[in-house]
């Protein structure tokens, strides 16, 4: 077996042939032809690359960082059910069955008094607590065990000639320059990935919207306030309480786009968190020094199309949502699911029909993704610029959505993901 890429056996292997494997002439240690050449190891990469092996269609993943670098950023926490039979699917949710945390319902303070939506009572589905970092751990090591082939540290990574028959890859690595063809290039290299970025001059359509604040996240090994996740609206701005396991915290404020991690000791941060919450929250809540905190802008962006010839975007690469309605990871899996059902019908049943489809099925998701999460981080957040008739509209559609059983059933419904 051909030697492993740094220390452990995450790291995925160099040279190695999965089943069905259409590794040509090798260069060094790597292959030079792959079915799929797929660019980045986040969720949506390794995520696709497993359905893909576990079908016997041969791909190769690159990636700019390292897998440590991958793992030690500490980002979504909390998936939909068709996330968790998408993993289910891929082989790698056994783990995720014993230590993820089923939540029913979700709780919703506005200013000091606390309600709940029950997710399960409304819609019959539930929300499954399993950190991104997890899932990206249980993805790397399915693919290290079925040999596939994993390149980190690839530099200066750029597809080239994929809007004819025979795309390729190029990198370098080790301080040698790479190449690989393949049949696609699957771009999974999230929002400042340079797969966007090389579809030809005029033929990508942007939509964005900034929004004013960010949110500053703190993780930290002291047991959650609260059984579920508590949205806090505040006259002090958003809070969200969340977490990673019974004894792991998760937990963010809305905080303004010049701060920095620098600005908020963790004293500030337990302070400013507990005024923004409810009396019984600011009682049980057990505060201790961070392991963690970072600082992440807001945004709603979308490119459309997600198709350039032979290169297919999927997850953040070509659409980022704010994450008020926890959507982004759970969006980088359906368009994957969409994605992996499209090669599989190319490849084993000689069709191009989900290919051709794919960016209009999974753009129609990501819309309705896109107006949730808007409409949560509008309703929930304080936003400087709002008069008196906003913050009357949004204190109005709090008290509506949390009143009326229609309107919680569709934040509910959206929450727990659309189907697809
Ligand atoms: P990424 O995770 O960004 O992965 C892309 C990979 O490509 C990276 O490893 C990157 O290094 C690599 N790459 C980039 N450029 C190149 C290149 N040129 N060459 C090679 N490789 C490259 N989502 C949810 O569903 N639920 C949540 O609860 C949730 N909470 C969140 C909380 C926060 C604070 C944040 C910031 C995000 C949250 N999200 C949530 C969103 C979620 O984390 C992202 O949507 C998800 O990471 C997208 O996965 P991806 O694989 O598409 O992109
Ligand atoms: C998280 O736990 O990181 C998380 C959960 C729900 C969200 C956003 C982030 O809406």
């Amino acid at each position: 077996m051909s030697p492993v890429h740094g220390p452990g056996p995450l790291l995925g292997r160099i040279g190695a042939r999965e089943p069905g494997g259409h590794a040509g002439a090798a260069q060094g240690d790597t292959p030079t032809r792959t079915q799929v050449a797929i660019i980045g190891a986040g969720p949506a990469g390794l995520l696709l690359g497993q359905l893909l092996l576990r079908h016997g269609v041969d791909n190769v993943v690159l990636e700019r960082q390292t897998a440590e670098h991958v793992l030690g950023r500490i980002r979504a926490g909390l998936i939909e059910q068709g996330t968790v039979d998408l993993l289910d699917e891929a082989g790698v949710g056994e783990r995720l069955h014993r230590e993820g945390l089923v939540h029913d319902g979700t709780q919703i303070n506005v200013d000091g008094v606390r309600h709940r939506i029950d997710f399960k009572a409304l819609t019959g589905k539930t929300v499954t607590v399993y950190g991104q970092t997890e899932i990206t751990r249980d993805l790397m090591e399915a693919r290290a065990a079925a040999s596939g082939l994993t390149v980190y540290e690839a530099e200066n990574v750029t597809p080239a000639d994929f809007q004819g028959e025979r795309p390729r890859v190029r990198y370098r690595h080790k301080g040698k320059d790479k190449e690989i063809e393949c049949d696609f290039v699957a771009g999974c290299d999230g929002f400042h990935g340079i797969c966007r970025q090389s579809a030809p001059a005029g033929s990508v359509q942007s939509y964005e919207r900034v929004y004013p604040f960010g949110w500053l996240g703190l993780l930290c090994d002291t047991p959650p306030v609260s059984e579920e996740l508590i949205y806090n609206r505040s006259a002090r701005g958003f809070a969200l309480c969340s977490m990673r396991s019974p004894s792991r915290s998760r937990y963010y404020v809305q905080c303004s786009l010049g701060d920095s991690v620098e600005d908020w000791p963790d004293e500030r941060f337990w302070d400013e968190l507990k005024q923004r919450l409810d009396p019984q929250a600011r009682a049980d809540l057990v505060t201790g020094p961070s392991i963690e905190k970072s600082i992440a802008p807001l945004r709603s962006f979308v490119a459309e199309p997600m198709r350039f010839g032979r290169m297919f975007l999927a997850g953040d690469a070509a659409h980022i949502v704010p994450p008020t309605g926890a959507k982004g990871l759970n969006l980088a899996a359906s368009d994957v699911a969409f994605l992996a059902r499209a090669f599989l019908e190319f490849y084993k049943e000689n069709s191009p029909a989900g290919l051709d489809h794919y960016s209009a099925r999974a753009l129609a998701r990501v819309w309705k993704a896109e107006r949730f999460s808007w409409w949560m981080t509008t309703m929930l957040h304080n936003f400087d610029d709002a008069g008196g008739f906003d913050r009357k509209v949004q204190a109005a559609e709090l008290d509506y959505v949390l009143g009326s059983r229609a309107a919680s059933t569709s934040l509910a419904e959206n929450y727990v993901g659309l189907p697809y």
